[in-house]
């Protein structure tokens, strides 16, 4: 289905949980979320009819996100059923990797295509500092355990913050030299207004490029501006939601896990889908489809984002 200006609305990304095992100081306060009752929260069997009734309004990808959505239990069955729907074509997941070692293999099992890994540093202290407590070497061995599952354009996610990971730039692009994966530089979203994180940590993703001179350009996926080092294997991609905005070409919808319909990732609206029917479920989405708006105010270290939730809680 089009949206008010025109634009195809094809992808939908599925938050199946708040909760996560690490504490990205971008993604969500210190203290971490506050506990939701269990019947606040999406059904698996709402999930599938969420998506059953989005893939009937055209919705042919769908990406599984969280907080971390390998905490959920029945994840797998989710996944399933979830690429079981009719209409839906390609099932991929985003997560941070760390309990991934044990599950890549069932996660292909069970249907999901493409898997993304969120890693913001190659440096086991600063891993820790960034989430909180998160232990690098399981994000490594994540991340082996999905190429070896058979996963292919297997994609890693840095937030760049300046003074933090900048100078780690050529490092974690080399990541793309030998291994078939690519790596993406995502510009900081301000979603928090006490992140901790000055003025200075916002840095463009241009900097990669200043950084990495030798590279060659590729164009553009989805979100991404694609580039390569000469003779790489994987490529590097530049996402700026900050820099340059994306919306004119956003195709995307969002489903919380407490069945909120966000059509924008930066708006505060909000659809309720909790505890509906299929055919009620199907016409709050349409609503959320046409009230998605053209585009997002301003976003920088002044002016935050409107989203009205920590990342955690929309699933980025
Ligand atoms: P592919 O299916 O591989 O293209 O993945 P993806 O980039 O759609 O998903 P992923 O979960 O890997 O998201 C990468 C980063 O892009 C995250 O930081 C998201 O928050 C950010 N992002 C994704 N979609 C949007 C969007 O619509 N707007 C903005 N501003 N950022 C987005
Ligand atoms: N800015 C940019 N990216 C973010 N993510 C989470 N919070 C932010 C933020 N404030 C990213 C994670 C993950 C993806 C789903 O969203 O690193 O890769
Ligand atoms: Fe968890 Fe991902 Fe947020 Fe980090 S960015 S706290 S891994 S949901």
């Amino acid at each position: 289905m089009k949206d008010s200006f025109g634009r195809e609305i094809t992808y939908l990304r599925l938050s199946v949980t708040d909760l996560c095992n690490l504490r990205c100081r971008y993604c969500m306060p210190k203290e971490g979320v506050c506990l939701r009752r269990h019947e606040e929260m999406l059904t698996e069997e709402e999930m599938t009819d969420a998506v059953t009734v989005a893939a009937e309004l055209g919705i042919r990808k769908v990406r599984i996100t969280g907080g971390e959505p390998l905490v959920k239990k029945n994840i797998l069955s989710i996944c399933k059923n979830i690429s079981h729907v009719p209409g839906i074509e390609e099932v991929c997941l985003t997560t941070n990797g760390t309990l991934l070692s044990n599950m890549a293999a069932d996660l292909k099992a069970a249907g999901i295509q493409r898997i993304n890994i969120s890693i913001d540093t190659l440096n086991e202290e600063k891993y820790s500092e960034i989430t909180r407590g998160g232990r690098l070497k399981d994000a490594l061995c994540g991340i082996e355990a999905a190429l070896n599952a058979g996963f292919e354009k297997v994609k890693l996610n840095t937030v760049l913050i300046g003074g933090f990971n900048d100078d780690e730039i050529k490092a974690l692009a080399e990541l793309t030299r030998e291994k078939d994966l690519d790596v993406r530089f995502i510009e900081l979203m301000p979603m928090l207004s006490d992140s901790g994180f000055g003025e200075d940590a916002f840095i463009p993703v241009g900097t990669v490029k200043e950084k990495l001179p030798e590279v060659i350009f590729l164009g553009r996926d989805g979100v991404a501006e694609l580039m390569k080092l000469p003779g790489a294997k994987g490529n590097i991609g530049l996402i700026s939601p900050i820099s340059c905005r994306f919306c004119a070409s956003c195709n995307r919808l969002r489903l919380t896990a407490d069945g909120k319909i966000k059509p924008c990732l930066h708006s505060p609206l909000e659809y309720d889908i909790k505890g509906l029917k299929r055919e009620q479920m199907k016409d709050k989405m349409k609503q959320a489809i046409l009230a998605k708006p053209e585009s997002y105010g301003k976003l920088s270290y002044a002016d935050r984002s409107c989203a009205g939730r920590t990342m955690d809680r929309i699933g980025g």
